[in-house]
């Protein structure tokens, strides 16, 4: 057998589809995902230890002071199920916090999975690591092993914020019907606060965001040969107050234009792609959007600044209700 040539760089036929999809609207987006290539992921990684942003710090602090009371109202043992191939520090938190028979991470990239599951079997030899190489998004079986466990689902970061409310209530029965009746889940959402420190937290003074932002253009051109100057486009942060959200737009500083397999797409100064939503939610909406999605909350935890909320709900059957 021949040696195998080494692999053509593998770029993702969905990506091409959503960029040429996405720029083709009349206000052009592109969805979020394609932001966290290896270099997006590693500019994530970058984000979270920035002063400006707090969520990742405050929901380890949030986990971490109230390790005890998260126990005990959703239960040791069973299986803990995350979406998401696990964060390397709320994952052990939450381990040692809940003590769970298995540990069932899910996530679309494999090769992270493993990694990521390896790492932790290292530091926990007698946890039983069921990995599933999903898209979470669409409802897959969990694995046989864990039948019979209490089910824990876990979802922190409050990446929920990355959906519009619609997807976001879409995902979360998804959650549903893959937990079923009677289950647990853990999730984290972001809360809304004082305007200038949402935006300081998604424009830093560093320039990390905007380098994460501005990815998705030299992805564009190195994956797809995208023909763009990435310098006519600024990172910009901007708060939709009527949705509730935080929107990363990637604005264009002068007329430009973006050619992709054979089609043009024009920019006139000011025109921006829209690259990322992160809702914020208060306190009753962050409830209303669980409820929505079928999960009815039982217990909230808060940073003492209320910046940011962990939250428990319930997967309780449906009632004949009133
Ligand atoms: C990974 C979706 C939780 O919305 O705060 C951070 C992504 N984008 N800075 C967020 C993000 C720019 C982050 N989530």
């Amino acid at each position: 057998m021949p040696e195998a040539a080494a692999p053509a760089p593998t770029v993702d036929p969905a990506f091409r589809a959503d960029v040429k999809r996405g720029l083709a609207q009349p206000e052009p987006a592109v969805p979020a995902r394609w932001l966290y290539d290896t270099r997006g992921s590693e500019l994530f990684d970058a984000i979270t230890r920035l002063d400006e942003y707090y969520p990742t710090r405050t929901e380890t602090a949030i986990m971490r002071d109230n390790a005890a009371a998260i126990a005990a109202a959703a239960g040791k043992g069973g299986a803990l199920i995350e979406f998401g191939a696990g964060s390397v520090t709320k994952t052990p938190l939450m381990l040692d916090a809940l003590e769970p028979d298995h540990y069932v991470p899910i996530d679309i990239s494999g090769d992270y999975l493993r990694a990521s599951a390896a790492e932790l079997q290292q530091d926990h030899p007698d946890l039983a690591i069921d990995p599933i190489e999903a898209d979470f998004t669409k409802p897959f079986d969990l694995p046989d092993e864990i039948a019979g466990l209490e089910r824990i689902g876990f979802f922190p970061g409050s990446t929920i914020g990355n959906f519009v409310p619609r997807s976001a209530a879409d995902l979360l029965r998804t959650f549903r019907d893959i937990l079923r009746d009677g289950s647990k889940l853990l999730i984290g959402m972001d809360r809304i606060k004082d305007l200038d420190r949402l935006r300081a937290a998604y424009d830093d003074r560093d320039g990390v965001t905007a380098a994460f932002n501005k990815n998705l253009l030299t992805r564009m051109q190195r994956e797809l040969g995208a023909e763009l100057d990435p310098d006519a486009f600024v990172h910009e942060a901007r708060w939709n107050e009527m949705l509730g959200r935080i929107e990363m737009h990637l604005v264009a500083v002068r007329d430009t234009a973006i050619a992709l397999d054979g089609e043009r797409f024009a920019f006139a100064r000011g025109d921006s792609i829209h690259t990322e939503n992160s809702h914020k939610y208060g306190p009753r909406g962050a409830r209303c959007l669980l409820l929505a999605g079928g999960w009815t909350p039982t217990h909230e935890w808060t940073d003492p600044a209320g910046d940011f909320a962990f939250i428990l709900a319930e997967a309780q059957p449906n009632r004949f209700a009133p």
